[in-house]
């Protein structure tokens, strides 16, 4: 299984230090007998408690060790400051070689979601995956938060999130020879199946049995066959039948491009090719052990797409699940591919009220929206405005994309239903547009309301933000959960 570490919430009695929360304009938060020392710090250090600065109170003997972190001023809000409260807190905590902090209770830092914001930034900055390095890196790791017992609910919601979000972000981080297809499914299957949901998983013969053929062609040079998980959670049993959305993620356990093969400093990247899988299997994993009212079903093709003597060929023509044919121009564009198969799959067994998919889909949106925001892509403005709003709430940023079918001949061949490459165009700059992508899976979804989410700038940082450090991102986790529950309280209104 793969395996990853964050920092422990407890409510033990030892710890090595005590935090208190300093502003810039009023005096220190934190409890009342430790208050008065830190006030006195502060003057005379003159401390300014700019967010995520902070200074150590080592005290005499007998004294408890005490951690002022800056939080800046008391009209500072929102939940993204507080997430990187949080971060700051772990960076102290290595600076320092700090182990275990104990946190002042909620009433005493004031604002109710704040210590919530705090616990769950400290759980993402906590988060390491385990690599398998035998040598020790030397670098100090924080272990442990302890909070008043009273914080318990808020402690285990943070949980609750910053365990969905940081497994997906394993599984991106995880190599690929150490996460083939097989692996991945088997993993996702046991994760949601612990939380209520049906899995199946189909191997290649019953994907050639169905007529997966889009997905088939992606991971038949592989010595890894492809893989389709479908999870079911039936959330809202009173409406046996009706689905209310499929998510669908691309699950590309290494992309190295086929017979158009990628090279450095793009390919040694690619083992993060399934951060839309991750999304759509972290988010189900949230809205389940959210007890979601309603019915939901993952689809998620993997597969490997890697160079081999039975790869499929620049030029082939394949016969997808939906029975369109497509022109394969370009082996390195497979993500539709599987996605088109998925999108199928959802289709035909569950007729879903709504689909959306989320993909690491082109290299060109990384140039564009770059590390910040994830394209979207929407077949109506109702989903779409839902999903950004969803986006805004948890900090997962959209932007939306045009979509029209002005657009059409982006995606046409002229030997089959579809080409998997954009029109190049006058300067040629066309075939790795992120719309032609879009445009391609839009065939797929056909008239059920569909968005798509590009998330390939996304799914890793290349810096530390509030969210997380360098790293997968986990994007896409707590955004579709939050969509998903959106749904279901427009449903009850
Ligand atoms: N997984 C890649 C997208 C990608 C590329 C993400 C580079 C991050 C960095 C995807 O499968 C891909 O190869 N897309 C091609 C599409 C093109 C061949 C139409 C791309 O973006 O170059
Ligand atoms: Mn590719
Ligand atoms: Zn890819």
């Amino acid at each position: 299984m793969t395996k990853w570490h964050s920092i422990e919430i407890g409510c033990s009695s030892h710890c090595d230090a005590d935090v208190l929360f300093a502003r810039t304009d009023a005096g220190p938060t934190g409890a009342a007998e430790l208050t008065a020392r830190a006030a006195a710090a502060i003057q005379s250090t003159q401390f300014e408690a700019h967010d995520g600065l902070w200074l150590d109170l080592v005290g005499k003997q007998d004294e408890r060790r005490i951690v002022l972190l800056g939080v800046g001023s008391s009209a500072r809000s929102g939940r993204d400051s507080w997430l990187a409260t949080g971060a700051a807190l772990l960076d102290a905590m290595r600076a320092l070689r700090i182990g275990s902090v104990r946190l002042p209770k909620s009433s005493e830092i004031g604002d109710q979601s704040a210590l919530y914001g705090i616990l769950l930034g400290a759980l993402l900055h906590g988060y390491h995956l385990d690599q398998g390095r035998n040598e020790d890196s030397g670098a100090s790791r924080p272990e442990t938060i302890v909070i008043d017992d009273a914080d318990g609910p808020n402690a285990d919601e943070a949980l609750r999130i910053a365990n969905a979000v940081n497994r997906a972000r394993a599984w991106v981080e995880q190599p690929a020879n150490l996460l083939s297809p097989a692996i991945f499914a088997q993993e996702a299957a046991s994760v949601l199946e612990a939380c209520g949901a049906t899995v199946r998983v189909l191997g290649l013969a019953e994907l050639e049995q169905i007529g997966a053929g889009a997905l088939i062609a992606v991971g038949q040079a592989s010595v890894h066959e492809p893989k389709l998980l479908v999870a079911e959670w039936r959330g809202a049993p009173e409406r046996d039948g009706c689905w209310d959305a499929a998510l669908v993620g691309k699950g590309i356990t290494f992309d190295g491009g086929g017979l158009n093969i990628k090279s450095r400093p793009v390919i040694e990247k690619m083992k993060f090719d399934m951060g839309g899988a991750a999304a759509v299997l972290g988010a189900m994993e949230l809205a389940m052990s959210r007890h979601a009212r309603a019915n939901l079903v993952a689809v998620v093709p993997m597969a490997e797409n890697v160079i081999g003597g039975r790869g499929m060929r620049p030029g082939d023509v394949i016969r997808s699940l939906s029975g369109l044919t497509v022109e394969i121009l370009n082996t390195d564009a497979e993500g539709r591919l599987v996605l088109a198969d998925g999108i199928t799959y959802a289709i035909d067994h569950y007729k879903p009220a709504a689909i959306v998919d989320i993909a690491t889909l082109t290299g060109l949106i990384t140039g564009v929206l770059h590390e910040e925001y994830a394209g979207l892509y929407a077949s109506e403005d109702r989903l779409a405005n839902a999903l950004l709003n969803a986006g805004a709430a948890t900090g997962e940023l959209l932007w939306r994309m045009p979509l029209t079918p002005k657009q059409n001949y982006l995606v046409e061949s002229s030997v089959a239903d579809v080409a998997n490459l954009g029109a190049p165009g006058f300067l040629g700059l066309g075939i790795g547009s992120p719309t032609a992508g879009a445009k391609f899976i839009e065939r797929f979804a056909g008239d059920t309301p569909w968005a798509h989410i590009d998330i390939a700038g996304t799914a890793w940082a290349t810096r530390k933000t509030s969210r997380s450090q360098p790293g997968a991102t986990g994007f896409g986790v707590a955004l579709i959960d939050e969509w998903l529950a959106g749904l279901e309280n427009e449903r009850d209104a």
